[in-house]
């Protein structure tokens, strides 16, 4: 039998860069009330969500990656010809192939990056940053770009009062490349597909093109459901994945879970234990749940505003449609 080389890779793994995007338009409650029956404190109270962005025509799924990836980019210092792969989260592009991962890559001007898409709703961002930290350890890439982006406005129905008021758009983006020491830990991450019915697309495209219905899909939820499921199931998902790492709540700096709903990030931090000092980021308020974008972009927020710096020590956690989890600790950029 012949002897085939071992790939070349690095001891360990980091997040080196972090660069989100929001779309122009802000949308208030106030919008989504034209065409449902609530109100701006039942949103407020229930989902602590005050506004969210929406995307314009020209603010694309790559038009809006490459804004955070460009950022990314250069918080990590390196240059778009060093990026080895780049991996795009998204369930909101309306192109089935090819990937729009390959269209990103050309467009911020790699030299032929490995480029894909990859679907884990909103556990997508913690899927490519595990993938991510596995290439660079290999040795495939060097460098990867892990983007997380959506344009849910598209895939809302917003006659819909359970998910009206829910989701948001925008892009955030990492470079992940190699690192001297452990800086992403180990992942725990799963699926649990008897629960698949509780976020979906409400209807094949099959059934629009076929005129079964005439209202585009959406994405529907069964709110209740996903919220005890969230907040039960996720908080010993976080646990393990603090376990995983060998860190205690008292060493953590930063919590950063998916931003679905602040109730659920309110319980998951008293479930959890977290001390005060630990920061929380609670950027739904006025993004919304922008799904594979969302700890990406309050990454950002969280480190553009001085909240939480580089070098803290972070737990990410993203749940939701699959249903699918992720969480691991990592070291901010
Ligand atoms: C969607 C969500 C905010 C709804 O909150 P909730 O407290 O579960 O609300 P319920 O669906 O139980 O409805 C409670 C009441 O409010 C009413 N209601 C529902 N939507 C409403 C709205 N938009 N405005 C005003 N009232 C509303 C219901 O009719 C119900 O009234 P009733 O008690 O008279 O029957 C919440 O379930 C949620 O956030 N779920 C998880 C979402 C999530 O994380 N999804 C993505 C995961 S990736």
């Amino acid at each position: 039998m012949a002897k085939i080389k071992p790939s070349k890779g690095h001891p360990y793994a980091r997040i080196l860069g972090v660069g989100g995007y929001r779309p122009v338009r802000v949308v208030p409650n106030e919008v989504i009330l034209e065409t449902i029956d609530s109100s701006d404190e039942w949103i407020r109270s229930r989902s602590g969500i005050e506004s969210r962005h929406w995307a314009n025509d020209e603010e694309t799924v790559a038009a809006m990656s490459i804004e955070a990836s460009g950022k990314a980019i250069a918080d990590a210092g390196i240059s778009a010809g060093q990026i080895g792969a780049v991996v795009v989260s998204t369930v909101s592009h309306f192109k089935q192939t090819p990937a729009v991962a390959t269209e990103i890559a050309d467009r911020l001007g790699t030299h032929k990056a490995a480029a894909f898409d990859i679907s884990a709703g909103c556990a997508g961002f913690g899927y490519g940053l595990t993938l991510a930290k596995g290439m660079v350890v290999e040795g495939s890439a060097e460098y990867v770009l892990v983007i997380g982006v959506e344009r849910l406005s598209e895939l809302t129905d917003l006659e819909d009062r359970a998910t009206a008021f829910l989701f948001g758009d925008g892009a955030g983006a990492v470079v992940v490349g190699p690192s001297a020491e452990p800086a992403i830990g180990p992942t725990v991450w799963g699926s649990e597909g008897d629960k698949s019915d509780t976020i979906k697309q409400t209807v094949p495209w099959t059934d629009y093109r076929d005129g079964v219905v005439t209202r585009f899909p959406a994405i529907t939820q069964e709110g209740q459901a996903v919220f005890r499921w969230a907040v039960f199931e996720m908080a010993k998902v976080a646990k393990e994945a603090l376990d995983a790492a060998g860190i205690t709540v008292d060493e953590l700096d930063v919590f950063i879970p998916h931003q679905a709903n602040e109730r659920i990030i309110d319980s998951m931090v008293k479930t959890l234990k977290l001390p005060e000092s630990v920061t929380v980021a609670r950027d739904v308020r006025t993004t919304g749940n922008t799904s594979a974008a969302s700890i990406p972009l309050a990454m950002e927020r969280l480190l553009a505003t001085g909240e939480a710096k580089s070098g803290d020590t972070a737990l990410v956690i993203g749940f939701g449609a699959g249903l699918v989890y992720a969480a691991t600790v990592v070291t901010l950029p």
